[in-house]
Formats: structure tokens, C-alpha cells, sequence
């Protein structure tokens, strides 16, 4: 078979096996793009978001869309909004700047760590984590540090898959304004792009990378894709 007709027959049968998925985040700017590419593949044969407020669409495209509104301060309560998907993508995540450094943690640790215990309790075969480039548990940087405790706490939830991305900056038309991030993004625009995808990811790649690999067969029970690995695997004529 040609290299590039395994991903339509890789998606074609991901298709045949009528998977469930929820996503986490689905408000975010990965989040957004990550349900719009899933329902434009027509990947899973049921949709659900789970997040704190009720969304909004108008497009015919998302009118099967499930959503669960849930209180993450006290996720035990929706224990079955987390029941019976099989894959799992969670692009949950707030900044240092907007929530203190407790709320912070609060979000990318802990709310993210119950999320994914609930959601292997309810049958998840598969949970896919953004997490963030220099993710390490002994950094000294309170962002990175948790990222890396996160990304250990849920491999012990031991997953039958999961799947960690560690992209760079991310590049969006991000509707919240947040000069650090629009200044680093300025920047990257103004490079050669062969330098700036070292540092920099676009959140499309991304997306395109969590898919493609989601679609792909894994004997892994761990992968850990960095932002190369997502550059390579996201892009539009990816062969895989
Ligand atoms: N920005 C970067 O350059 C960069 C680089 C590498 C990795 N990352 C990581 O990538 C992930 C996704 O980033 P993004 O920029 O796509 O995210 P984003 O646009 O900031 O969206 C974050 C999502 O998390 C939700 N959220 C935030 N605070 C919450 C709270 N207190 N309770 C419940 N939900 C909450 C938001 O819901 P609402 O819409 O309701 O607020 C939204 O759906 C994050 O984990 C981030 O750390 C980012």
C-alpha cells in the first residue's frame, strides 16, 4: 500500500470500531479545534464534553455533541459523566498569571489527576494528555514541575493506552489576551519557519497529531510524543 493511503484506511477503520470519546477543555484553544477536527473525520460514533459551563454552537455539525457540566471542585458528584467513553482527551490547563500559583496547581494537577481517575474508573481505554514541553517532576519551575507530577500521576492510573504531547509554544489566534504569549507568538512569526517549529508548534499540528496517533494501532502502553515527534506525526500529509 502507498504511504499515503494508510491514514484514510487507518481512520476508516477507527471509524468501524464506534468509539466514545469526551474531551476536556473543549472551551480552551486546543480544546476547540481538537472537537471540530473530530467531528469533521467523523471519528467516534458518540461525542461528549465535559467542563464546568455549558457551550454554545450553532453549526449542524455539532448538534450531536453530549455535553456534561460538572463542578470540579467536587468531581466526585459527577462520577457518571466520566462513564463509558473509550478514548479520553484532556487539553485542560490555566496560566500561573490568571489563577495564582494554588489555582494553578489546583487545575493542572488536581483537577486533571481526578478527571483521569474517574474517567479510568468509568472505562477508558485510552486517555491522551496535553502537557507542555520541559513537563518534569523535579524541575524547579512551579509550570513544569507540575506538568511532570501530573504526567507520572496518571501513567500509575495505568491507562490500556495513554498518550502524553508535549508541544512548545503554541500558536493560536488566542481569544484571551496574553501579551507574554502574543510577544513569544510575534516572534516566532518574524523567524525562518525550519527555526521556529523548533520552539513553537502550531495548535492545528497538534490536533492533527493527537488524531493521527489516536487512529493509529499501539502495542505502547505509554507514549510520549515531544514537539518534534508532533510536527512529524501532525503534519496535514502526515503518512504516519
Ligand atoms: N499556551 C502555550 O503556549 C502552551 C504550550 C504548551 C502546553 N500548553 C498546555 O496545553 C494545554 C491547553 O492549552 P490551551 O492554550 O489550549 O488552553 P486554554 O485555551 O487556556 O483553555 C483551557 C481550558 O481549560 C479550562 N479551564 C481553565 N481553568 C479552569 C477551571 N478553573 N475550571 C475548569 N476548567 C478550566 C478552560 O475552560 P473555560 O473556557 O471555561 O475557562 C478551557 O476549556 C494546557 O494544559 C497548557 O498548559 C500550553
Amino acid at each position: 500500500m502507498d504511504k499515503t493511503e494508510v491514514l484514510p484506511k487507518l481512520r476508516e477503520d477507527f471509524r468501524m470500531q464506534n468509539k466514545s470519546v469526551f474531551i476536556l477543555g473543549a472551551s480552551g484553544e486546543t480544546g476547540r479545534v481538537l472537537l471540530k477536527e473530530i467531528l469533521e473525520q467523523s471519528l467516534f460514533s458518540k461525542v461528549t464534553l465535559i467542563g464546568r459551563r455549558k457551550l454554545t454552537f450553532h453549526e449542524e455539525a455539532y448538534k450531536n455533541v453530549s455535553q456534561e457540566v460538572v463542578d470540579f471542585e467536587k468531581l466526585d458528584d459527577y462520577v457518571s459523566a466520566f462513564q463509558g467513553h473509550d478514548v479520553g482527551f484532556c487539553c485542560l490547563g490555566t496560566t500561573r498569571n490568571k489563577a495564582g500559583a494554588e489555582g494553578f496547581v489546583r487545575v493542572d494537577r488536581d483537577y486533571v489527576l481526578k478527571s483521569a481517575e474517574l474517567a479510568k474508573a468509568g472505562g477508558c481505554k485510552h486517555f491522551n494528555l496535553l502537557s507542555s514541553v520541559g513537563a518534569d517532576k523535579s524541575s524547579n519551575f512551579l509550570c513544569l514541575q507540575i506538568k511532570g507530577e501530573v504526567e507520572a500521576r496518571v501513567e500509575e492510573l495505568k491507562f490500556d493506552r495513554y498518550s502524553v504531547f508535549r508541544p512548545a509554544v503554541l500558536l493560536c489566534d488566542r481569544q484571551e489576551f496574553r501579551p507574554g504569549e502574543w510577544l513569544l507568538i510575534k516572534f516566532f512569526g518574524s523567524l525562518p519557519k525550519s527555526w521556529a517549529s523548533g520552539y513553537s508548534v502550531s495548535v492545528e499540528t497538534v490536533v492533527r497529531a493527537m488524531l493521527n496517533n489516536a487512529v493509529r494501532p499501539s502495542s505502547e502502553k505509554m507514549e510520549l510524543l515531544d514537539n518534534t515527534a508532533i510536527h512529524n506525526l501532525g503534519k496535514a500529509d502526515s503518512s504516519l
